[in-house]
């Protein structure tokens, strides 16, 4: 049987270019080798993808999901996974073959931890982004609370997604070192060996915490891509061009298939004029035939991937593997 290429796949297909991968992986791997970088995989939801990073010797890993979760230690990817997230119900979380350990940021989360079988927590610490996370004085008493409750506290998070994203690196230098020195202080009153906090946009320029939780820089998308960032744009979306006017083409991409919460995606030689449901809409130059496929490159790579169950890796024009996107659902 002879190779498939992207011409086999069926549209609209995420595709993973293999080169620009491996050149993320390598570069974050140099960068915080080891545990000193716990890759978040919210951004891919892939086990497979989650193996290349154990194989780069990143073998913690951070979930947003009970399922996330789930699905990692069934991998036998659980030597140590951390849920970086409140739930108030934690019986599944209990029953996983793996280290499980989980954000609590309230005595109702210790409580469910507790309940449900959980041995460890992180307590989370608001660091500015007005999300999950305890304010910084509290955290000492919600430590104590853990304990008491029998639980093992490993220390603090607190994650600055308020930050990872400031187009200016001084800005965004500045405005991470005022967030850590918050979950510092937090962790002075917790105790334990964990700071864990970090995105993409700050792996670099967080030097308090002692793992980063990135995960978009494994396969990137166009707002990271302007940071300037030393990772690549690993994945796009492949479409087909279904439809062509005066002026504008329309391809099979629409936002069934694309994350929009960061703005339209980009198409090389194209201005994008909107996406419906089905559909991308865009003024190609030069003008392009019904049957030709382009490249979609999303704006948002986390809810992008979670709308596909499967990706395939890509070298030039051949597929050489396919994986399932098995950590979606919850
Ligand atoms: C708690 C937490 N940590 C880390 C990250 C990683 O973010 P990034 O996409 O910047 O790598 C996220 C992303 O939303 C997050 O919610």
């Amino acid at each position: 049987m002879s190779a498939r290429t992207l011409d086999d796949l069926q549209t609209p297909a995420l595709v993973v270019d293999a080169d620009s991968l491996d050149h993320n992986l390598a570069t974050m791997a140099a960068a915080l080798p080891g545990p000193r970088m716990r890759p978040h995989v919210k951004a891919h939801k892939c086990t497979a993808l989650a193996r290349r990073q154990a194989a780069h010797g990143h073998r913690t890993f951070t979930c947003a999901t009970i399922r996330e979760m789930e699905g990692m230690a069934a991998a036998g990817l659980g030597e140590d996974l951390l849920l970086a997230n409140e739930v108030t119900d934690a019986r599944r979380l209990g029953r996983l073959d793996a280290r499980v350990t989980v954000a609590v940021d309230s005595a109702a989360t210790i409580d469910a931890a507790a309940a449900g079988g959980v041995r460890e927590v992180l307590i989370d610490v608001n660091v500015g982004l007005p999300r999950c996370g305890c304010m910084p004085d509290d955290a000492g008493r919600l430590a104590d609370y853990a304990r008491r409750k029998g639980l093992g506290v490993r220390g603090v998070m607190g994650y600055e997604g308020h930050v990872v994203g400031l187009d200016d690196r001084a800005t965004r230098a500045r405005l991470c070192e005022d967030s850590m020195q918050l979950l510092l202080a937090a962790h002075r009153a917790v105790g334990g060996g964990v700071v864990s906090a970090g995105g993409t946009g700050t792996f670099d320029c967080n030097r308090w915490a002692t793992e980063i939780q990135a995960g978009s820089y494994v396969l990137m998308d166009t707002a990271y891509a302007k940071l300037g960032l030393p990772f690549r744009q690993a994945l796009s979306v492949l479409a087909t061009v279904i439809s062509v006017s005066a002026g504008y083409a329309v391809a099979d991409c629409g936002l069934k298939a694309l994350g929009m919460d960061h703005g339209n995606p980009t198409v090389q030689g194209a201005t994008v004029w909107f996406c419906s449901d089905e559909h991308i809409t865009f003024a190609p130059e030069p003008p392009l035939r019904v049957g030709d496929r382009i490249r979609v490159w999303p704006a948002h790579i986390d809810p992008t991937v979670a709308y596909h169950a499967e990706m395939h890796l890509v070298a030039g024009t051949t597929v050489q593997e396919t994986w399932p996107v098995d950590l979606r659902g919850w």
